[in-house]
């Protein structure tokens, strides 16, 4: 049985900011058969990507690329935010739909030439956090197999901005 991922998503108007609809998923984070159900239509998705590492940016992207490296049986690469990481570290910076400038680091050793990384999030808004993680990954020598999302934010157009640094396979479980 599947159930509509939709009705565990948790809409907030005006957070953090005045304008901004915050879409919380949280509430499918707490549900065992939602949480998996996302999971698992992610990793359907990279089966024929030849996905070598799962990369996420921080914190929420740990929630989703954690659960699905351990279900393909293959590493997670951590995007921390910047100033977080001990050793020596690549890093971009990039602007988010609320808060200002930010900085994403991944570990310099994190990523082989040639591996190819699959980036999850939770959430696109306008592409700037997964714009930044590709960045990073792509001046390690690493090859972006793909993104996918729990959830896309149509009206910012982060998918286009995605797609204007380089076409890559696109997934998003719900579009609002
Ligand atoms: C949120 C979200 C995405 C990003 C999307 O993270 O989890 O990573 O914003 O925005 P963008 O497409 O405009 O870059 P946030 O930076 O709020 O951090 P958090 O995961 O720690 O809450
Ligand atoms: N990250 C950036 N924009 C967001 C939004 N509208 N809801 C939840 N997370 C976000």
């Amino acid at each position: 049985m599947t159930v509509d991922l939709h009705d565990f998503v948790a809409t907030v108007e005006d957070y953090p900011e005045p304008g901004v609809s915050f879409r919380d998923i949280s509430p499918l984070m707490g549900d065992g058969a939602a949480y998996k159900q996302a999971v698992d239509a992610i990793a359907d998705f990279a089966k024929d990507l030849n996905v070598d590492l799962i990369a996420g940016p921080e914190s929420r992207g740990f929630i989703v690329g954690s659960p699905l490296a351990y279900a393909m049986n293959i590493g997670f690469v951590p995007a921390r935010k910047g100033g977080k990481l001990p050793r020596e570290a690549v890093s971009a910076s990039y602007t988010l739909e609320y808060g200002g400038i930010n900085e994403l680091e991944i570990h310099k050793d994190a990523i082989r030439p040639g591996q190819r990384v699959l980036i999850v999030d939770d959430l696109l808004a306008t592409g700037g956090t997964i714009n930044a993680t590709r960045e990073i990954i792509e001046k390690l020598g690493g090859v972006v197999a793909g993104v996918a999302f729990i959830i896309e934010l149509e009206s910012l157009q982060g998918r286009e901005k995605i797609m204007k640094a380089g076409e890559v396979p696109f997934l998003a479980l719900m579009e609002y």
